[in-house]
């Protein structure tokens, strides 16, 4: 069914927030996205924001939930579609957005395990990505993709750096190639500078022309 929409008024351009700092107060990546999404709403008029914590608990792939995964939409039993209903309800999510703010603090190297779980339920092959005679396409097109990095030590793009390159690359596969990354990582080597400068990065950014773009 198609939207009803009011002659003359702007459609609220649509946003997901993910979060996945385990810490809530004083958690750098959540102040971050938080200014990321102020940012946007400010240059991009009205939006229509959803908030996905992925620290509050993400499904973990086990053999239930492949079971369900490879049986044929049709031929799902219920228990089956329940098995994937986080999955669908977070890939809804993702669908719906114009453009996705993710919050990553580096763990150990690489993204938090809530984090990469979230990836492996958004990541369906038919629905969020199909292989072709080509090879893979990514079905999640169109959207700008704001990284906000975190991390104590590790700079980002560093060859120990396997948060943001394998995220670039999985959002890649997805269809989602328009990655923005938005650095306050090597906080316990900088000390505050490490925020503020992504403050500075954040507030340099020209949200109204991109977020135009992607709500195209
Ligand atoms: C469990 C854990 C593991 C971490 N592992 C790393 C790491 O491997 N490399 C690094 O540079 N920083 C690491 N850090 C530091 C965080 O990336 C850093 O504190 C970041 O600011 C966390 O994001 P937040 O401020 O949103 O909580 C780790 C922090 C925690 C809590």
């Amino acid at each position: 069914m198609k939207a009803l929409q009011v002659e003359g008024a702007t459609p609220a351009l649509r946003i997901l927030r993910v979060d996945a700092s385990g810490r809530v107060a004083g958690s750098s990546t959540r102040q971050l996205t938080a200014q990321v999404v102020d940012a946007i709403a400010a240059a991009a008029g009205p939006v229509s924001v959803t908030r996905r914590d992925v620290s509050r608990g993400v499904r973990l792939v086990d053999e239930a939930w492949i079971d369900a995964y490879f049986t044929p939409d049709g031929e799902r039993s219920d228990a089956q579609r329940s098995e994937l209903s986080q999955s669908d309800a977070m890939i809804g999510e993702l669908q719906a957005a114009d453009v996705v703010v993710i919050g990553v603090p580096v763990y150990n190297f690489g993204v938090p395990a809530a984090l990469k779980a979230w990836v492996d339920m958004v990541a369906r092959s038919g629905v969020t990505f199909r292989y072709t005679e080509n090879g893979p396409v990514g079905l999640l097109e169109g959207k700008k993709v704001y990284l906000v990095v975190a991390s104590g030590g590790v700079g980002i793009d560093d060859p120990i750096d396997f948060a943001t390159p394998w995220l670039r690359h999985v959002l890649g596969f997805l269809g989602m190639t328009e990655v923005e990354v938005i650095g306050a990582d090597r906080q316990n080597i900088v000390g505050e500078t490490a925020v503020d400068n992504a403050r500075s990065q954040v507030a340099s950014l020209d949200f109204s022309r991109v977020t135009r773009r992607a709500a195209a």
